[in-house]
């Protein structure tokens, strides 16, 4: 081999490593940084705890301690759709004004009523609707006391 090929090979190779070196570099700065949570998850983390509380003395008898309900008798709160989903509007007029709607939920029928909970304190309605949306296999947003706040100033 001439050295001069020889030179021209092993830049070549070299610009390849650099190549590969710097994709890796990229591909890690990606993970790194990819879509940061909004809320910090520190204090949704203890949003929940101070949520579980809540669930245990209000919500647990009827909904069981792992979400899933009483088959045609209380909705589950673990995988339902409202419970997951965007509106938090909705959800947060639910544990204030209670439900007694006999409205299908997610293919089902549940008929006990559910007793409002207006005497709960914003944060503690956050803090329970956060421990209900990050509970068991759910991975929803937290609630917020002003969103609370709001659903229950809005008449
Ligand atoms: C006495 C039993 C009972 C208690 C206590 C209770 N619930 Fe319920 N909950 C129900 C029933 C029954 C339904 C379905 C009502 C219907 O179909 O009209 C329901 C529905 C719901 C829904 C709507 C579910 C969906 O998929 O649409 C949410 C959210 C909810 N409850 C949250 C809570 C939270 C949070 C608490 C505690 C603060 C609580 N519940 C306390 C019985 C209860």
């Amino acid at each position: 081999m001439s050295k001069e090929l020889f030179t021209e090979l092993s830049t070549m190779a070299n610009k390849k490593k650099l190549f590969f070196g710097a994709g890796a570099a990229i591909i890690m700065l990606m993970t790194a940084f990819r879509a940061e949570p909004v809320q910090q998850p520190v204090a949704v983390k203890a949003s929940a705890e101070r949520g579980k509380q809540v669930y245990v003395k209000r919500c647990m008898a009827c909904h069981q301690a792992d979400g899933g309900g009483v088959p045609h008798l209380n909705a589950p709160l673990d995988g339902a759709s409202a419970v997951t989903g965007k509106d938090k509007a909705k959800l947060i007029k639910i544990v204030l004004n209670g439900m007694t709607d006999r409205v299908e939920i997610d293919g089902e029928f549940y008929s006990n009523n559910m007793p409002g909970n207006k005497d709960l304190t914003d944060a503690e309605i956050a803090d329970v609707l956060t421990y209900v949306r990050t509970g068991w296999s759910n991975k929803s947003s937290a609630v917020t006391v002003a969103e609370v706040k709001a659903v229950r100033t809005k008449k």
